[in-house]
């Protein structure tokens, strides 16, 4: 990859430098290659490789990949960088848009965003989330009354996928007899969350029926509620702002499309990742059974933290800008990895060790931006309820397991399975 012409400059001198340590230093001795199998069952040792050798690295492809919580923070809070819609052409080798369709606000630069996501958040109130508090206990002792002294379960499927999938549901408004239905088609609209190039041509014409499934099915629903407004979710998007100032109908069906998908499928691998990360550390677990409510809280925190169900987000230059001392010019796009960021020691105590007590976790697992998650009260409150049941009901859970599948996923980090016991 050839360096923009520039004028030299002391910096361009260290940015050369850096440059050059780079390509000798190349993708290969850094030895980091997300498709490998072993990457996937653990990505950190090779996040610190590349933290340690190439922070701020230039794969062969031309991407940015961000390993610091400083450069990864920068990129996240900096106006210049964004999804590159309106100013700079989107070079799209990550996913190419869907005709007719509006796109999700997590794709939307400001003033866009902005509008959306206001407009959003009239509907999705922090008393909107708190007021589900005791449907989230019940939903969730109701569960555990099944698994407890169950023998082996699955702990993805019986708990993790169910808990939030239900709560979305419930919140939006759809109904349970479809949930089958719309679960089949969210697993589509995840999986081809990834780049394109990563994705086979049937997963590609997958995602794009599962979009156009969901979009009929979602505007017999918002139909419904306009006739018919109860007090769900949707309902309330419907109502959002006055005037010339709501949401239109494309708008409503991918904020829909997005507040169901991006509402459990992230928050199932917190339960599934969290859990894991507990079963591995028993002390953890134990020092948790002792003081579960004091615990709770930063518990989920430091889960979000050491294992992050969103791996990576990407962002383009919309301008010419400095990271980390290197020169990213506009139209390049730029990877935050937030896993690697979660562990960085200039940021985090022995950032390798769980610490389900850690204070000032100032993690990346929610963003750190004006894209900072919307759900993410909704995640914290569905966490602190299981993870405390869990806990407090089997405090002698042990695993059922000797190997573990995560989930084709480049972007979302999940397990396919999680066998355990959760013994009382
Ligand atoms: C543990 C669970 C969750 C995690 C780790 C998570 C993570 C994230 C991250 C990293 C982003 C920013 C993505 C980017 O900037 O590229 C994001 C945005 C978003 N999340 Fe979550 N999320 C979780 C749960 C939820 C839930 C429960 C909902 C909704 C019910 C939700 C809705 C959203 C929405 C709407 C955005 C877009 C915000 C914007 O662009 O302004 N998320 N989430």
């Amino acid at each position: 990859m050839t360096a923009p012409q520039q004028e030299t400059t002391e910096a361009d001198d260290a940015d050369d430098a850096a440059r050059s340590a780079d390509s000798a230093d190349s993708a290969d001795s850094i030895d980091f290659d997300p498709f490998d199998p072993a990457y996937r069952a653990d990505p950190y040792p090779y996040y610190r490789r590349l933290r340690d050798r190439s922070p701020v690295h230039r794969t062969p492809l031309g991407h940015w990949l961000l390993t610091r919580h400083e450069d990864c923070t920068a990129v996240l809070r900096h106006p210049g960088f964004g999804h590159g819609t309106g100013q700079v052409l989107d070079q799209n080798t990550f996913r190419r848009p869907v005709r007719g369709r509006a796109r999700p606000f997590i794709l939307l630069d400001p003033p866009e965003h902005t509008r959306l996501r206001s407009l959003v958040n009239k509907a999705f109130t922090p008393r909107r989330v708190a007021r589900l508090e005791p449907r989230v206990r019940e939903i969730v002792d109701g569960m555990l009354d099944d698994l407890i002294d169950a023998g082996e379960v699955d702990f993805i499927d019986a708990f993790a996928y169910r808990l939030p999938v239900s709560v979305i549901s419930e919140m939006l408004g759809v109904p349970a007899a479809d949930r089958d239905a719309v679960r089949e088609l969210s697993t589509l609209v995840a999986r081809g969350v990834d780049p394109d190039f990563q994705l086979s041509k049937e997963q590609l014409e997958n995602r794009d029926r599962a979009f156009a499934e969901f979009d009929e099915y979602f505007r017999g629903l918002l139909a419904e509620r306009r006739a018919r407004p109860s007090d769900d979710l949707i309902s309330a998007l419907v109502q959002a702002g006055d005037g010339a100032e709501r949401l239109t109908e494309p708008e409503l069906l991918t904020t829909c499309i997005l507040l169901y998908v991006a509402g459990h499928e992230t928050t199932m691998d917190l339960l599934g990742n969290g859990l894991l990360a507990l079963l591995r550390h028993p002390a953890e677990l134990r020092r948790f059974g002792a003081d579960v409510d004091g615990l709770a809280e930063s518990a989920v925190e430091e889960f979000l933290r050491y294992d992050p169900p969103t791996q990576l987000s990407r962002r383009t230059a919309l301008a010419d800008a400095e990271i980390g001392g290197r020169r990213i010019a506009a139209g390049e796009q730029v990877v935050i990895m937030r896993g690697a960021a979660n562990r960085d020691p200039a940021v985090f105590a022995d950032p390798d060790r769980l610490d389900i007590g850690r204070p000032d976790n100032r993690h990346l697992a929610f963003d750190g931006g004006i894209h900072y998650c919307l759900g993410a009260p909704l995640a914290r409150l569905e966490g602190r309820v299981a993870f405390g049941a869990v806990v407090r009901r089997a405090p002698r859970m042990e695993p059922a397991f000797t190997e573990l599948r995560y989930r084709d996923n480049l972007i979302i980090r999940g397990l396919a399975e999680l066998p355990v016991r959760l013994r009382s």
